[in-house]
């Protein structure tokens, strides 16, 4: 059994907590968070688990093996830090910290200590986003010409991170698991509404060598919530629509194909090709249940996270990247072959 101490009961934590406890192999031993009127749930909910304003309390306890962190970003790399020098292993939210330089602090701590560092980019466990991945990978919709995204609706308004932060980092991490590279720059382009607070509306392009092109369109001032993407191949399309309640992806047969002949070139001759669509079954389980087994997998059996701390390392370097680049009109921000500013 691994013993789990949860820190931060706030929007979030009280997902990993209903997780954890629903998993084998996995007990809610402990919660911390600032508020004790939040603890007070804790308590009803969870009445063997021990609660406290202090998560070092959740450190000191030699019984606790693992840390979940769901605090506030700027937290992050205090706290996990604070829980891999306790010999914890960790699961910390998404973004894995504010900074890159963080986050590799964090990955060579976790290394030097063989310990699990898991960064929750909870969308790369979604039944929907899997079978995405799944359908890529197999070549099926052929090469990649692009990935356009949309994720906007009204809030929730963040006050330490901006919308590329809080909504186009699942972008970023889909991105990571569905191309088999990494962008070679970046372009972004937001402002800020309401002075003194962070960007609340971002356009962010990224640019692959391959030629695939990838677009995310963020906005917490939407009057509608929407969570689209489309991807482009050479052989089929994918439409994913989150909130349809299940057939979120789709897969279309259709496409476009151009002549060799010098001649039907001139005269632009292009084939369109439409055939048919089909709605893929989807696995229904929730996406945190998965992770929370994974979890428990890797500090088990010592195996490496699909969403380990390197995928949220690429993650905040593009996070960082994009904001550098937005907050200079979009000027073009040029990034290694890992993915990372050079
Ligand atoms: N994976 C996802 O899809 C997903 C979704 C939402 C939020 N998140 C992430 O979860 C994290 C938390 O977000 P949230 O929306 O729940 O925030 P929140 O503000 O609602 O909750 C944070 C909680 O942490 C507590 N806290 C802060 N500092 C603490 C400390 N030192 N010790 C103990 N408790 C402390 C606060 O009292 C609060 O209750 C963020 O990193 C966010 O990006 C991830």
């Amino acid at each position: 059994m691994i013993n789990i101490g949860v820190i931060g009961y706030g929007y979030w934590g009280p997902n990993l907590a209903r997780n954890f406890a629903e998993t084998p192999g996995a007990y809610v031993a402990a919660v911390a968070d600032l508020d004790d009127q939040k603890l007070e749930v804790v308590r009803r909910r969870y009445p063997t688990a021990k609660t406290t304003t202090r998560f070092q309390e959740l450190l000191q306890d030699p019984s606790i093996d693992a840390i979940a962190v769901a605090t506030p970003v700027r937290t992050h790399f205090e706290l996990g830090m604070a829980a891999l020098k306790s010999g914890k292993h960790l699961w910390l939210e998404k973004p894995m910290t504010e900074t890159s330089l963080q986050a590799r602090v964090l990955i060579d701590e976790a290394d030097k200590r063989r310990l699990v560092l898991f960064v929750d980019h909870t969308f790369i466990y979604t039944g929907a986003i899997r079978k995405m991945v799944a359908i890529v990978k197999a070549g099926e919709l052929g090469r990649i010409y692009y990935y356009d995204s949309i994720r906007v609706n009204l809030g929730l308004f963040q006050r330490d991170v901006s919308v590329i932060s809080d909504l186009a980092v699942h972008d970023f991490s889909i991105l990571d698991c569905l191309l088999a590279e990494h962008p070679t720059a970046v372009s972004a382009s937001g402002i800020n509404h309401f002075p003194g607070t962070p960007e609340n509306l971002a356009y962010i392009t990224l640019f692959y060598d391959s030629g695939t092109i990838a677009h995310a369109n963020v906005n917490w001032l939407a009057p509608v919530k929407v969570r689209q993407i489309l991807i482009g191949g050479s052989k089929k399309m994918i439409t994913y629509d989150d909130l349809e309640p299940s057939e979120k992806i789709k897969v279309y047969d259709k496409g476009v194909s151009f002549t060799d002949d010098p001649q039907q070139i001139r005269e632009m001759r292009i084939g369109y090709r439409t055939g048919d669509m089909w709605a893929p079954r989807l696995d229904l389980t929730e996406a945190l249940r998965i992770e929370g087994e994974h979890f428990i997998d890797c500090i088990e059996n010592s195996k490496v996270p699909q969403t380990d701390g390197r995928l949220g390392l690429r993650v905040v370097e593009l996070i960082e990247a994009a904001t550098n680049s937005m907050r200079c009109r979009g000027e073009t921000v040029q990034l290694n072959a890992a993915g990372s500013s050079p």
